[in-house]
């Protein structure tokens, strides 16, 4: 069993501020960095790093070479990543002292997966593999289709949640990973009871997964299981950047090996508060060592 996550690569371009900048304002930052990020290459790091075999399909555009490395150094394979005539995808953060984070995206590079890379990326896989994805590349619906056709198993961070999504057939999906703000966005409310139920209703065969932030998370098994509620794991928060993507990246790799829904979500939730006590989106995701050395010394 592997995993195909499709996804974006962005140069995060972070400023560290007092407070998000305001409509005409001008705000001197504290400080600047840039780094690795977008959600796709934070999952696939994210998966890597907690031991899942991962394969990252995506597009590098000028100044976007470093991701590419970064991925390898990381373990991903990255065969199915294509080289495109456009500016790399960006994004712009600002860092609250809270550790919370504003971003603005620019697709670039991200917005030119062409059928052609789909259909020979997906020929390499087939029933039990994964496929991971995010809202932050074009193509999604026709990924969404013929993976299905293959019999891959779908999972969807649908982040961020906006028209794009539009076509994307979420019954073929077996997992969905949201945050509150997007569950509401989905199902009319961002309590995560009734979003499950307005998910299970429309979608029966697809399993919800809904972070809380400091309130922790809760998944939602579409085969009639009980609900999972994890408590988030105490941390002092610097940068809460990537802290979803880590989360989904343990997360699916837990599922990966036939972890119980309980145990993935442990690993998933310890991960993410690791996360955000560092600065960085993939640059603060824990290696699996870290992981359970972490799990041993709170046991
Ligand atoms: O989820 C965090 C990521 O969102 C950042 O790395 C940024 O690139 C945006 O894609």
């Amino acid at each position: 069993m592997k995993a195909l996550n499709f996804g974006s690569l962005n140069l995060d371009y972070v400023y560290q501020v007092d407070h998000f900048v305001g409509p005409g304002e001008t705000l001197s930052a504290l400080s600047q960095s840039v780094n690795p990020g977008g959600k796709g290459l934070n999952q696939s790091v994210a998966l890597a790093r907690a031991g899942a075999p991962v394969y990252h399909g995506g597009c590098v555009g000028a100044g976007g070479e470093l991701l590419a490395a970064l991925l390898e150094k990381n373990g991903v394979d990255t065969r199915f990543l294509r080289r495109v005539e456009a500016i790399q995808g960006n994004a712009v953060i600002q860092v609250a002292p809270s550790g919370e984070n504003c971003i603005l995206l620019f697709g670039g590079s991200n917005q030119q997966v062409s059928r052609a890379q789909i259909e020979e990326a997906l020929s390499q896989f087939g029933p039990g593999d994964y496929l991971v994805l995010q809202n932050e590349i074009n193509n999604l619906p026709l990924l969404v289709d013929l993976a299905h056709e293959r019999g891959m198993i779908l999972a969807l961070n649908p982040s961020p949640y906006n028209e794009r999504l539009t076509g994307v057939d979420f019954a073929k999906l077996s997992w969905l990973l949201v945050n509150e703000v997007e569950a509401e966005q989905i199902s009319g409310s961002g309590e995560p009871q009734a979003a499950w139920e307005a998910v299970h209703s429309r979608w029966p065969g697809v399993s919800l997964v809904v972070t809380l932030g400091k309130r922790g998370s809760v998944a939602f098994p579409a085969g009639g299981g009980e609900p999972v509620f994890q408590p988030a794991f105490p941390a002092k928060a610097v940068d809460t950047t990537g802290a979803g993507d880590t989360f989904t990246g343990y997360f699916l790799a837990g599922l990966m090996e036939a972890r119980p829904l309980p145990e993935c979500m442990v690993r998933a939730s310890l991960a993410a508060a690791l996360s955000v006590a560092r600065p960085g989106a993939a640059d603060s995701i824990p290696t699996r060592e870290e992981l359970e050395n972490e799990l041993a010394r709170r046991s």
